[in-house]
């Protein structure tokens, strides 16, 4: 494990079951993550990159190394909806609303997807990206995680996402897989000032 001089990132996000993914996966690299509030500005977009970016660019100055993250399920049967309105739309209808939606349909193929935005010091913006195809289950199932979780299953397994404990969920999920690239570049970044 590489050096680290300044280890720290500061997510700015209200949802403190991504904090507790991003530091399981994060604490691998032996980077430290702190949950701050900020004002963060959210534009409609069918873009995640372009919800992401255009938040990191409107918030204040700040000298600290700071990310958001945003993320959405993309349901096929549904020409991918809600996208990038899942938060709006898991807080309007919830799990049982999107299997409702989804009652008369065979194909269950779903992914999901999570872009992260990084800024440095230098107000420089890096994105990175995570993604997991799986199936809209006929019910739900489990009781940990949050949001669509009791309705998600990654493709090669049998339990959903809210059946899984947070390591199981981060080695497959798209959250895990961003964190992990950034867990990647924040080391890389650092090794490079040693
Ligand atoms: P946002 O990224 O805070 O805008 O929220 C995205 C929404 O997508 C969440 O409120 C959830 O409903 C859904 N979502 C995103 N990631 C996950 C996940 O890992 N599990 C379950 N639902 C998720």
């Amino acid at each position: 494990m590489p050096h680290l001089i300044d280890n720290k990132v500061y997510f700015v996000t209200g949802n403190d079951k991504k904090v507790l993914e991003a530091k399981q996966v994060l604490s691998n690299y032996s980077i430290q993550i702190e949950k701050i509030k900020m004002n963060k500005i959210e534009i409609q977009s069918d873009r995640l990159e372009s919800i992401v970016s255009y938040a990191l660019k409107q918030m204040p100055e700040d000298s600290r190394r700071i990310i958001v993250e945003d993320s959405g399920l993309f349901v096929k049967a549904l020409n991918n909806f809600p996208g990038p309105y899942s938060s709006y739309v898991f807080r309007k209808i919830g799990c049982e609303g999107i299997l409702k939606l989804m009652q008369n349909e065979t194909i269950r193929t779903a992914k999901f997807v999570s872009i992260i935005g990084l800024r440095n010091k230098n107000k420089e913006i890096f994105i990175f990206k995570g993604e997991v195809d799986g199936k809209i289950t006929y019910k739900k199932a489990g009781r940990f995680g949050f949001g669509f979780d009791p309705i998600f299953v990654p493709n090669g397994c049998e339990q959903t996402f809210a059946q899984m404990r947070i390591y199981q969920k981060n080695a497959l999920s798209h959250r895990g897989k961003a964190f992990k690239a950034v867990g990647e570049w924040v080391c890389s970044q650092m090794t490079k000032h040693i």
